[in-house]
Parts: structure tokens; sequence; C-alpha cells
């Protein structure tokens, strides 16, 4: 096990800047997962602390040790792709023993911890298969083996889940959660779905165009986004923003005033997550016409006009209002997330 350590981290291709500066600690046995839009240098960053990429500015550190010019192979990592490579000709156990081609070690033991391994991951009765004798988690399972099997310091993932259904990435997360909690390797993942971000990470990072945006732990990020962007990205549906003017003890929007005080006064943008907007017959906070519903079961969300301005909240699945009805929103004043002119959370 190892910390991780990206000090000022910078890379330009060419004459393009892509990564602008990056400073993170990750902690030894910390999973962290590193998530973003596409383009914004998640997989950069993740092959700079692999040795995949030259850094062009800046330090990786791995363990205390500045690992900048240091290959790959003598990092102590292990990275799987989206795309694992494993062998189609080879069977399980020699797919899994291939990250063991270059150790030093008596085959015997080579070959005990491969089992190792296979049974950590629910692998054993499938050893002498080939690959195109599994299912694609079972596969994405081999290519997991693979870079388990040589025990590293810390596990680099890059978007590994992104090729299988819905179904078999949510089964695969809860794998790889289990598996972190079982060993607490270190681990740096990368993903662009921020539900795999909340459901998986210690922390979250959140990049845009080669900057961290907010570092956090998953309620963190969500209940105090840092900015619009991080409001905007994590959570869905996304949050409702709105435009408001704050006042002494109040914030005036979409016509109404809600009893928050802003501790400035002027233009603000308010955000509210859809699930602290709530379809209600009670005291209300807004007026509105459905104009659209999308059924999910236990609830139904509901996008509903008010003044003009599109928000979506969310009605009981079992009750749910017409289309084009006029309904009442309600929101707590505490719930409302506050951001100033430049998009930044107003405390
Ligand atoms: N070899 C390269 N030469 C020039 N530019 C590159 C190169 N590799 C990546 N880039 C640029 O660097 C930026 C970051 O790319 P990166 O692959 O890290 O993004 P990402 O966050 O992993 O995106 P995605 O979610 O699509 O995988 C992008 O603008 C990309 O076009
Ligand atoms: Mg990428």
């Amino acid at each position: 096990m190892a910390t991780v350590s990206l000090q000022n981290l910078r890379k330009t291709y060419g004459k393009t800047e892509v990564l602008h500066g990056l400073s993170l600690d990750v902690a030894d046995g910390e999973f962290v997962v590193l998530v973003g839009p596409s383009g914004c240098g998640k997989s950069t960053t993740l092959r700079m602390i692999a040795g995949l990429e030259d850094v062009s500015g800046g330090e990786v550190r791995i363990g205390g040790q500045v690992v900048n010019h240091l290959e790959p192979k003598d990092r102590n990592i292990a990275m799987v792709f989206q795309n694992y490579a494993i062998y189609p000709h080879m069977t399980v156990r020699k797919n899994i023993g291939f990250g063991l081609r270059r150790a030093k070690m008596p085959a015997a033991d080579k070959a005990r911890r491969i089992e190792e391994v296979a049974a950590i991951l629910s692998m054993t009765d499938y050893l002498d298969r080939k690959p195109a004798q599994l299912s694609g988690g079972q596969r994405q399972r081999v290519a997991i083996g693979r870079a388990m099997v040589r025990d590293p310091a810390v596990f680099l993932f890059d978007e590994p889940l992104s090729n299988l259904d819905a179904q078999l990435r949510s089964q695969m997360r809860l794998e790889i959660k289990k598996l972190h909690q079982r060993m607490h390797t270190t681990i740096v993942f990368v993903t662009h779905d921020q539900v795999e971000a909340m459901t998986m990470a210690d922390r979250i990072v959140i990049m845009k165009d080669g900057h961290i945006q907010q570092v956090g732990t998953p309620a963190e990020v969500f209940h105090q986004p840092a900015n619009i962007f991080v409001a905007q990205f994590i959570g869905a549906p996304s949050m409702n923003l709105l435009a408001g003017q704050a006042v002494a003890g109040s914030i005036t929007v979409a016509g109404r005033s809600l009893a928050r005080d802003a501790g400035q006064t002027g233009p603000i943008t308010v955000g509210i997550r859809p699930d602290d907007l709530r379809v209600t017959d009670g005291p209300s906070s807004f007026e509105g016409r459905v104009v659209l519903l999308e059924p999910l079961g236990a609830e139904t969300l509901a996008y509903v006009d008010i003044g003009g301005q599109e928000v979506v909240a969310r009605a009981d699945g079992r009750n749910p209002p017409a289309l084009g009805a006029v309904v009442q929103l309600h929101v707590a004043p505490e719930n409302l997330h506050l951001f100033d002119g430049d998009g930044k959370a107003v405390e």
C-alpha cells in the first residue's frame, strides 16, 4: 500500500496545456475517484501516475518517493483499462498469471498466488476456461485479477466498467468496492459517470478543463458543491438553477419571496435539487404547470413551468399530477443552494 501525491502537475501536448497544475493527496488505502466530462484530463492524470505519459511540470510521488522518471514497471502500480486486454487464446489461469510473468518467484508460488486471486474474485471455477466462455463481467474480473496478482501498492482504473451493460456495471461497482474494503489497497479510479463516483469513492475529485473544481467526500460534493459546475455535474437529474434577487432576509425567485438571507444583496443564482423540490398540497414556494412527466416507479419526475422557467420536481409515484395540471411546489429555504455571479457557492 502507498500514498499517491500529485504536486502542481502539468501536461502539455505541443503548445497546448491540458493539465494546469493539479495538486492532490491520496491517503494510503484510500479510494479516490476522478470524475469529469470528456476531455477534462482524467486519463492523462492517471497515465502520468502510471508512468505512461511524461510529466511536463510538477511531481508525482508514490509512497513518498518522486517517480517522475521511473518506468511504469518500477512504480509498484497496476492499471486496468476500459478495453481490458485479456488474451483470447489463454485460459483464465494463464491470463491472470500473465501479470506475474516478470516476477521472480518459484512456479509453485505463482500458481498459489493465481489461485488466491481467483478465489477473491470468485473465479476459481473458471480458471481453465477461455475468455470466449465467460460473461462480460467475468472477463472484467480476469483483467482485474491480472492487475491484482502482483499485489501492487496502488491500483489505477480507467473507466473499467464502461463497456459493460447497466446491470453488470452496478454489480461490478459493488465487487470493486468490496474488494477495496477487503484489501485496503490505494485506488485511483477514473470515470465520467457521477453515479459510479458517488457510490464507490471515499473522496471524489471533480475535474473540468484540466483544473480540479472540488475534492470532497460524496456527501460534501453533493450537499456543499463549491460552484455551479460541481452542483450540476453531481446528482441526477441535475440541480435546477433559477435567477434570483437577494435582499436583506429574503430572496425573490420566479416572482416569489423565499425566507433565506444570502448574506449579500443583488442578483444571485438559486440552485434547488429536484429531490428538495416536491409537488405538494400544502404551503408552497412556487406554482406552475406540468409540461412533462417521467415515471420512475416509487417517484415520478415532474417537469414544471414556473413563470417561464422549467424546473424538475419529485412527485409521489402512486399519486402523480396530471400532465398540464397546475401544481404547487415546495422547497425548504435551507435547502436552497446559492451561487454568486462567478458561479461560486455563497456561504
Ligand atoms: N496524445 C495527445 N496529443 C494531444 N492532445 C491530447 C493527447 N492525449 C490527450 N489529449 C488532450 O488532452 C485533453 C485531456 O484528455 P484525456 O484523455 O485526459 O481526457 P479524459 O478526461 O480522459 O476524457 P474521456 O472522458 O473522454 O476519456 C483532451 O483535450 C485531449 O484532446
Ligand atoms: Mg479518458
